[in-house]
């Protein structure tokens, strides 16, 4: 990663979060100034190690516009991450999920466009693809909800308005608006609701060897180590294009058996797999084709057994 001096000032929405204190440690290193505006109702202030005068924290609510005008002030960039995350939520959660989703992206576009500030970028996700046409799956392919009935759809459903608000409104008001799809990012201090940690957090504690999975287990994924995305990520600061939505994420394709068999192996844990139906709206297969993050420099550098072992010992 080159070291030139970034001079800009960003809001990090869902900045205390383990992606956006991951950007916020990275930016302020960089020599910006960054606002941070969370709800902490999963971010944790100890993951921004800069007790920086260029960092402020706000405790906020992305769906309360006064909350959201007031963070603004002397903004030059924003960085939308502010959503509900894991999977369980997706199902037992889903009124919440769409509230923060469309409130959240209503908010900062209207916050933007009130502040003349021109420059955003929106996570979106590997979901908005569902059970994709093609494997490995480009930026073109389409955007699905197969059941609107399944609640499950709440989590992609409320990325695909985010992408559409973004696309619109971007064309009219900003000049510079890029849309990331994130692929499965992991890495120490994720929290606990992703697969990752899930399968740490039991194969740790497991007494005999059944280890139950969702799925055959052929099930295929591809991760992403956070260095890595942050490496992604800063590609996007300087070379993304207007308009443009990148795929974040690796080609290094794992079944969630071997998944599980690499962490057992790392905690020398025997296990043997149980099989146990996939959630409905689950999906066998997903991986990103990564050409055009590749093409402005991306190069993926911590393998997944090298990046699962970092993240082991973290939990
Ligand atoms: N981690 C991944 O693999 C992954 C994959 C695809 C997409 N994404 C997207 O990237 C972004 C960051 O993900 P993450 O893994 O860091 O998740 P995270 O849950 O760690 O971070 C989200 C942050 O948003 C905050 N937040 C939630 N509701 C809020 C509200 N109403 N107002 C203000 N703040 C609120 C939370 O406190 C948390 O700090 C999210 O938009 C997520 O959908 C992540």
């Amino acid at each position: 990663m080159s070291k030139k001096r970034n001079n800009k000032h960003y809001l990090i929405t869902g900045g205390l979060g383990f992606i956006g204190s991951a950007i916020s440690n990275l930016l302020l290193e960089r020599g910006a100034r960054v606002t941070i505006f969370d709800n902490l109702s999963r971010g944790k202030k100890k993951r921004v190690k800069f007790k920086h005068s260029r960092l402020k924290i706000i405790n906020g609510d992305i769906r309360n516009i006064s909350h959201v005008r007031k963070s603004l002030k002397s903004i030059n960039a924003v960085v939308h991450l502010a959503y509900i995350n894991g999977t369980k939520y997706f199902y037992n959660k889903p009124t919440e999920i769409l509230d923060v989703a469309v409130k959240g992206i209503t908010n900062v576009i209207d916050g933007c466009i009130e502040n003349k500030i021109k420059e955003l970028y929106l996570a979106s996700s590997s979901e908005v693809y569902q059970t994709p046409s093609k494997i490995p799956t480009d930026e073109n392919e389409s955007l699905k909800i197969p059941d609107v009935f399944n609640p499950r759809y709440s989590y992609g459903g409320g990325k695909i308005l985010t992408e559409i608000m973004g696309l619109n409104f971007g064309k009219k008001y900003f000049k510079k608006l890029i849309i990331f799809r994130p692929h499965n990012v992991y890495g120490p201090d994720m929290g606990n609701e992703h697969v990752i940690p899930e399968f740490i957090n039991r194969i740790k504690k497991i007494k005999n060897k059944n280890f139950k999975i969702q799925g055959t287990g052929n099930e295929t994924r591809s991760f992403i180590y956070i260095d890595d995305f942050l490496n992604a990520f800063n590609l996007l600061l300087k070379k993304g294009k207007h308009l443009n939505i990148y795929n974040i994420g690796t080609s290094e394709k794992v079944s969630i058996k071997e998944l599980a068999k690499l962490i057992s192996n790392i905690s020398k844990k025997k296990i043997s797999i149980q099989r146990a139906p996939l959630k409905e709206g689950g999906t066998k297969k997903r991986l990103p084709n990564i050409r055009k993050i590749k093409q402005i420099g991306f190069i993926q550098k911590i393998k997944l057994k090298e990046g699962l072992k970092k993240t082991f010992e973290s939990y």
